[in-house]
């Protein structure tokens, strides 16, 4: 081995989503939660792991970034321990989208991160052992190492072995499009990490969010399964509606929409009564996530595109899981 790997994961966006934790330790979700996987939206992240180095070093999009280090760190850490190893690494990570964009790279970044470390170790691990430690760096990152449509299962053993995600579908499957629509970036919300903790201490629905989940998911499941737009329209916004309700109800309230996130809403309910098969799904931000038939790419976008607030929109067709390089 030569201490080094680079791999590459996408970002993914929740239809049904994770919000609360099970364990804050070991990052076990409350709740299971179903995404897909894009492929224009990519993480790459490089590991080497340099014999004599005192501490760990993490460069993201060439800057040092001291606030995720000890993350980053954390999650070597855990793979360190399974190889045996002590030795300290150089990380530099890079993200093809727009910095400042206000998506979430955690997804994408812990996925990338601990697949080149486990190469770099050498470790041989199945995609199922990477789900397990891409969830101890972030939640949502154990879907990542997975393309097209995936399952993250909230799992209830008590060391974490059995909350992994998993693919239900490829993404030639059902050929969907995302578009996101960029509202005002300006305003810093609270992290998912500490919104989701806040709403599980203080939310009246919390409780209500955490028991109705099930539900959801199996009917999000079946509704890809059967390829059924509207069934998945239906569950996926009223399980972005539902986390936004229980995080609403917070204390202090968490509020992640502007002005544009509401009207981004108002126009994909006006298309969708007009026939355009397109819903919404929106997380801790002010980005709206518009989910459409292929094709109604276009449509889709130049309506979000001419709303006020609307700073931009990215599209992305579904991807692959996470390539070692
Ligand atoms: C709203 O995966 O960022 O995007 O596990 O604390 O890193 P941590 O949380 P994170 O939470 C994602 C929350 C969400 C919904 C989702 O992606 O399922």
């Amino acid at each position: 081995m030569d201490n080094t790997a680079t791999a590459r994961a996408r970002a993914n966006i929740a239809l049904v989503k994770y919000w609360g934790k099970a364990d804050v330790e070991l990052n076990t979700p409350a709740v299971g939660s179903i995404s897909i996987t894009l492929d224009t939206l990519w993480s790459q992240t490089q590991v080497r792991f340099v014999p004599g180095l005192d501490s760990d070093r993490f460069v993201l999009n060439d800057l040092s970034d001291r606030k995720q280090l000890a993350r980053v760190s954390a999650c070597l850490d855990l793979l360190r321990a399974r190889a045996g190893v002590d030795t300290r690494a150089d990380v530099a990570s890079r993200n093809n989208f727009p910095t400042g964009a206000g998506l979430a790279s955690s997804a994408s970044g812990f996925a990338a991160l601990v697949t080149a470390a486990a190469a770099a170790l050498d470790l041989q691990l199945s995609d199922r052992e990477l789900s397990i430690f891409a969830r101890r760096g972030s939640g949502s990152a154990a879907r990542s190492i997975f393309g097209g449509y995936v399952e993250m299962h909230a799992g209830s053993a008590t060391d974490g072995c059995d909350s992994y995600a998993e693919p239900l579908a490829p993404p030639e499957a059902w050929p969907l499009q995302v578009v996101v629509a960029i509202t005002n970036a300006g305003a810093k919300a609270v992290g998912s990490g500490p919104g989701m903790q806040r709403s599980a201490q203080s939310s009246p629905y919390y409780a209500a969010w955490v028991d109705t989940s099930p539900r959801d998911l199996a009917a999000a499941r079946a509704a890809i399964a059967a390829r059924d737009f509207e069934k998945l329209a239906a569950v996926a916004e009223h399980s972005c509606l539902k986390m936004h309700a229980a995080a609403l109800a917070s204390e202090p309230a968490l509020l992640y929409w502007n002005a544009a996130t509401v009207e981004c809403m108002h126009a994909i309910w006006r298309l969708r009564r007009e026939g355009v098969a397109v819903f919404f799904t929106i997380d801790a931000g002010p980005q709206v996530k518009a989910v459409c038939a292929p094709g109604a790419r276009a449509q889709v976008a130049a309506a979000l595109e001419s709303l006020p607030g609307v700073v931009e929109t990215l599209v992305s067709g579904l991807g692959p899981g996470v390539e070692l390089l």
